[in-house]
């Protein structure tokens, strides 16, 4: 971070809340906590300050953004639900499920928030500092992660600023959150498809709707200008320093990132170590992901080995994660 540059920082609370909403209202860019992880805010029926979002992100134009909303109702407004995305709405908002969904005719989201695509992808956050921004703003609010394209997500004010400061306006601090990975994102289309593993897993999502999801190809090509699925770059989520998957043995010059108790031979010459859930909890394990790969990135290890997860519930969206840290940045 460079010290000279500055965004205004809040401590969450009414005064915080209504500073966000004004800041919104007059096309500013707020970070703010939600349940999976920091969020980028800005209006989504606001072209300008969703081309100031992109650019204080780095991101690619092409990658649409997902539309956050305090309500049911307020989701209605925007986007077309039909039996199977209500189902999903009402039995997982709020919470860390996103919905892509074909857009109504009066939809407010600006073309540029959804990439110029006729689907618009909707969230009911469950953070209360979220649920209030969205009351008093009383809009839909677009929010990527709030960190730079490329960098892994945000899981407390201190990850934003790191990556942010000087390049939005407003950060407000909620403390750290409690889900630590994205929400889960459905298409529904003629098929509910996975696009994104998530903070729901696909099991809960399949007991409602009473069969499986379809799935997206998983990795598209991230040199490819038309990712298959827009969101699926492959190397989204990457930090500096390159990451081994599945680890057996920790080498010379290796960090380790640890899941469970079980001894890795060389693990007592890891250049740092740390563990993502002791007890193998996979939500306690999500709830630490990033901000653990954040901090053994700046250990100047040669690489950062990684115990095997188990891939069932939360352990899909970890792995997922895991996978495109893997593949290194774009
Ligand atoms: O938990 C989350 O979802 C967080 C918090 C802040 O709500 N947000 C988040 O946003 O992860 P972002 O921008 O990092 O990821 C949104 C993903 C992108 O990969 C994007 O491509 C996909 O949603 N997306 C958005 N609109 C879409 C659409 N119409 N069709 C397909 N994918 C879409
Ligand atoms: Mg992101």
């Amino acid at each position: 971070m460079n010290p000279a540059l500055k965004s205004q920082i809040l401590a969450a609370g009414e005064a915080a809340v209504a500073t966000a909403a004004r800041t919104l209202a007059g096309g500013g860019l707020v970070a703010f906590p939600t349940e999976t992880v920091y969020g980028l805010g800005a209006d989504a029926a606001n072209p300008a300050a969703i081309a100031r979002l992109y650019q204080a992100k780095g991101r690619p134009a092409f990658n649409p953004l997902i539309a956050h909303v305090g309500d049911l109702a307020a989701a209605n407004k925007i986007a077309r639900f039909d039996a199977d995305a209500l189902k999903l709405a009402k039995a997982f908002w709020p919470g860390p499920l996103t919905l892509v969904l074909p857009k109504t005719e009066g939809c407010t989201v600006a073309d540029l928030a959804t990439a110029g695509l006729d689907t618009v992808a909707v969230r009911v956050p469950a953070h209360p500092v979220a649920r209030d921004i969205l009351r008093a703003f009383g809009g839909p609010v677009v929010a990527p992660s709030a960190n730079l394209s490329g960098h892994v997500s945000p899981t407390t004010a201190a990850h934003v600023e790191h990556d942010l400061a000087g390049l939005i306006d407003l950060i407000i601090d909620g403390g750290p959150v409690e889900v630590g990975v994205e929400s889960t994102i459905v298409g529904c289309f003629e098929q509910p498809t996975l696009l994104r593993p998530g903070g729901v897993p696909r099991e809960d999502i399949e007991r409602v709707l009473g069969r499986a999801l379809a799935q997206a190809p998983r990795e598209a090509d991230a040199d490819s200008a038309q990712p298959l699925a827009p969101g699926m770059l492959a190397s989204h989520y990457a930090p500096r320093t390159r990451v081994r998957l599945d680890a057996e043995d920790v080498a010379p010059g290796e960090a380790l990132l640890a899941f469970g108790l079980h001894r890795l031979h060389g693990a007592d010459r890891a250049v740092a170590i740390m563990n993502l859930s002791a007890e193998r909890d996979l939500a306690e394990a999500a709830a630490n992901l990033f901000g653990y790969l954040r901090s053994l990135d700046a250990k100047g290890a040669t690489t950062i080995a990684v115990m095997p997860i188990p891939d069932e519930g939360l352990g899909e969206a970890i792995n997922d994660r895991l996978r495109r840290a893997a593949l290194g940045r774009a």
